[in-house]
């Protein structure tokens, strides 16, 4: 009986252990996913218009943040909503975008932005504009037939 117990507490033991484990593991693997770098916040793909900011794509002005505005951008095949933007010269700007459907590029010639749109996830990207002119935002990852079709337009002004 003796060494009965002993070994029911080495077993205990090993299981303890090996839950741990395989919790560490389990808990590493979900948070180094294959999460793009720039995303950071998750959404319901299905419910992306009635989800905020998406339910109001486009521009809008923000108070008490880092940033002077939010460009907000929903992506789906074959087109960003919305499609053409007017900024103020100088604005700072935080981009957020997501997609209703497959995977999108959102890459702004002329600027640093280049981000992966994932279904399912947020992606953010501030940056100031302090150059008056025409910025086209293009589709860089395959996405279907249109796909060279996706285009939105920024217009930097003073
Ligand atoms: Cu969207 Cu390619």
């Amino acid at each position: 009986m003796h060494m009965h117990k002993f070994e029911k507490i080495w077993l205990t033991f090993g299981i303890g252990c090996l839950v741990i484990f395989l919790s560490v593991v389990g808990v590493s693997a979900f948070y180094l996913g294959n999460k793009p770098a720039s995303c950071l916040t998750t959404i319901n793909s299905e419910k992306v218009d009635q989800t905020k900011p998406f339910d109001k794509p486009g521009l809008h002005k923000v108070e008490g943040k880092e940033w002077d505005y939010e460009l907000v951008f929903v992506a789906s095949t074959f087109s960003y909503n919305p499609a053409q933007v007017k900024l103020p010269l100088g604005a700072k700007v935080k981009v957020i975008a997501t997609t209703k459907d497959v995977i999108h590029g959102f890459e702004m010639a002329g600027t640093n932005i280049n981000m992966m749109l994932e279904p399912g996830y947020v992606s953010e990207y501030t940056t100031t504009f302090d150059k008056t002119g025409e910025y086209l935002v293009v589709c860089n990852e395959y996405c279907g037939s249109g796909h060279h079709l996706m285009s939105a337009k920024i217009e930097v002004v003073k």
